[in-house]
């Protein structure tokens, strides 16, 4: 019998943005942490922080009209609902993220430029009082998703060698596999 679990191209964007968000962590710590590689990371912290955001805006579509499959009927209901406040955080997080990114730099008056010769418009104006809420939001929000992501990592692996539930499976290997 066939067990439900992610569709293919759900399972293509979760695998593709996992590297890239733990990636855009890091290279946001080494950026603020070393003068020497900070030119060399904010070129990949900007174009990297605009896919992510599009890749999570594409995902979001297409979990609207490809729903996940359900959770383990069997499944405490602390845990389920714990599961899906998290999700919707990590979501909300993967968007709120670059945009708060994007509206800093805009507030602060500095060009977005993804690479040489395409610059992003603004997205609030050049306000510089602005600057220092947004930027000291954007270090919060990402303490937050890190956070999230600890906890997304522990519940998953939870699934997999305690529970052993089929979750895990659903997300690595897709419908249908044990
Ligand atoms: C998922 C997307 C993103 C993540 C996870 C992320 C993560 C981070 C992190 C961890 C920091 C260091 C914070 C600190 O230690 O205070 C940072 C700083 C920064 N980020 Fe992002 N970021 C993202 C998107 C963006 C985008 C789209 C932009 C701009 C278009 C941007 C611009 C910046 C700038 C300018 C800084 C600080 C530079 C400084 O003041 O030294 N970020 N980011």
């Amino acid at each position: 019998m066939s067990r439900p679990g992610f569709k293919l191209p759900a399972r293509i964007l979760h695998w593709a943005m996992a590297p890239l968000v733990l990636a855009m962590l890091f290279v946001g710590v080494g950026m603020v942490a070393s003068l020497e590689w900070r030119p060399m990371l904010i070129a990949f912290h900007r174009p990297l922080g605009v896919a992510i955001l599009l890749l999570a805006l594409i995902r979001l579509g297409y979990r609207w009209r490809n729903p996940p499959p359900p959770l383990p009927a069997d499944l405490p209901r602390a845990q389920a609902a714990a599961a899906l406040a998290s999700h919707w955080l990590l979501y909300g997080l993967l968007v709120a993220m670059p945009l708060v990114g994007w509206a800093m730099l805009s507030a602060g008056g500095y060009p977005v430029e993804l690479w040489p010769g395409a610059q992003l418009p603004s997205i609030v104006p050049h306000d510089a009082t602005f600057y220092a809420p947004l930027r000291s939001a954007h270090s919060w929000l990402s303490r937050l998703l890190f956070a999230t992501i600890l906890l997304h990592v522990a519940a998953a692996l939870y699934h997999a060698w305690v529970r052993r539930d089929g979750v895990f499976a659903a997300m690595a290997r897709g419908p249908g596999e044990d």
